[in-house]
């Protein structure tokens, strides 16, 4: 993908993975692909913020020269040391010595142990700034979202904000601007990133927007590291930003199984309908047929979390014990759950769920059943779900 113009003197100098579909080792699944967004700043002092991962370099490298040769570079602002931003650091360094380096004290560091050179370095953090020419460009460090060495950069001139991970999503598409891709997908994609990369950090990143918002910042862009850059849809994310770290939810429910011979989906299938009959929302997933980035997605903003699992040798089965490994991760608040399964003889598999999820949601009483779920034992299902459902739906009207 060619560099492209952002605003005037400000140029999207990144690369797209078209291609990559697990991001994070197998963490996140990237069903749209992903981009590395880099951007240069055309001032008095030419300014790169943040870099590609490694093996994109040489796209990097060719958007800037068709800007501006690479060589000079004065400043490199790095706001983000994790390797998809930080991968090309090295080598546009070796075309640009004498480049002036800026980031937080972390994030030197995080280049140190990477790569063992950090550059001409200084170290930033709020309340810092740095003149480029016409414009200065201010420093708002960002501990913890994601990563201890992440900051903020924003141009008063531009009025963008560069976010780095903040307000990202993996989207990979030939657009730079939110306005310009379908909307509802694009909502979708920042939900599975939130959901997948910032959620544990809720707390840290409420108290960030908070004080942020009361800088006052004029923003007219949020450029993050990846995908689209907003424009159109500033306060949207930042609104869906405020509610989703707020831990807020709705009266939406997840039912999440495992089954080997398909008594625990027979259970699942009940329980959804119940929840049905009272008209909330309710989606079913298969654990094992679905990504674990969608159902993570789906969840954060569901105030019901359901699981089900039969027993096997003594334990929960194998693809939901990691899963709920995953979620436990969330360090969610305010989610309410019980768990069900069908069992042979010892029958662990509900209490070993119970003991992983009772830290991020409170529990109501679990159903076990013995192999094949009787006529009987299905409308304890229908009607387990159903009040279930009923209790969702009061906790959102009162
Ligand atoms: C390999 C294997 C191991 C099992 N281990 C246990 C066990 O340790 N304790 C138990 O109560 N049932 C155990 N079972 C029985 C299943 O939990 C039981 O068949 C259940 O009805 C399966 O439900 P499902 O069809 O939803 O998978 C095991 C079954 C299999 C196939
Ligand atoms: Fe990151
Ligand atoms: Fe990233």
């Amino acid at each position: 993908m060619p560099a492209r113009l952002l605003k005037d003197g400000v140029y999207a100098v990144g690369a797209v993975d078209w291609n990559e579909r697990n991001f994070h080792g197998h963490t996140y699944v990237t069903r749209r692909g992903v981009t590395y967004n880099s951007y240069l700043i055309v001032d008095d002092k030419i300014t790169l913020i943040d870099t590609v991962r490694k093996g994109f370099e040489k796209t990097l490298i060719e958007n800037i020269n068709s800007i501006v040769r690479v060589s000079k570079i004065d400043v490199i602002i790095i706001n983000h040391i994790e390797p998809d931003h930080s991968g090309a650091f090295p080598e546009v360094l070796k075309l640009c010595p004498g480049a002036k380096i800026y980031g937080t004290e972390r994030a030197k560091q995080g280049l140190l142990k990477y790569y063992g050179l950090s550059g001409d370095w200084t170290s930033v953090s709020s309340g810092q700034s740095l003149n480029i020419g016409k414009r200065t460009l201010n420093f708002i460090d960002t501990p913890m979202v994601h990563w201890p060495d992440n900051m903020f950069t924003y141009s008063p001139y531009d009025k963008i904000l560069f976010s780095n991970d903040a307000f990202g999503q993996h989207y990979a598409t030939d657009k730079i601007f939110d306005d310009e891709v379908d909307f509802a997908s694009l909502m979708d994609e920042a939900q599975k990133y939130y959901a997948n990369i910032l959620w544990p950090f809720n707390a840290i990143i409420s108290g960030k927007l908070s004080a942020i918002s009361k800088l006052n910042l004029s923003i007219d862009f949020i450029s993050p590291s990846h995908g689209l850059v907003w424009r159109k849809y500033v306060s949207e994310i930042m609104r869906k930003y405020f509610y989703w770290s707020s831990h807020s939810c709705k009266s939406r429910i997840a039912v999440v199984y495992e089954t080997m011979w398909n008594s625990t989906a027979k259970m699942a299938e009940k329980i959804v309908e119940g929840m049905i009959s009272e008209d909330v929302e309710v989606a079913l997933f298969d654990v094992t047929k679905n990504d674990r980035t969608d159902i993570a997605a789906y969840m954060l903003d569901a105030e019901g979390w359901v699981f089900g699992s039969s027993t096997h040798d003594g334990e929960m089965l194998p693809v939901i014990a990691g899963f709920l490994h995953f979620i436990k991760g969330s360090k969610a608040k305010k989610r309410m759950s019980f768990v069900f399964g069908s069992y042979g003889w010892s029958g662990e598999a509900v209490k070993c769920i119970e003991n992983i999820v009772s830290s991020v949601s409170a529990l109501s009483p679990s159903l076990k059943v013995v192999f094949n779920p009787t006529s009987v034992e299905l409308d304890k299902c229908f009607e387990m779900g159903r009040a279930f459902a009923v209790k969702i739906k009061n906790e959102n009207t009162t």
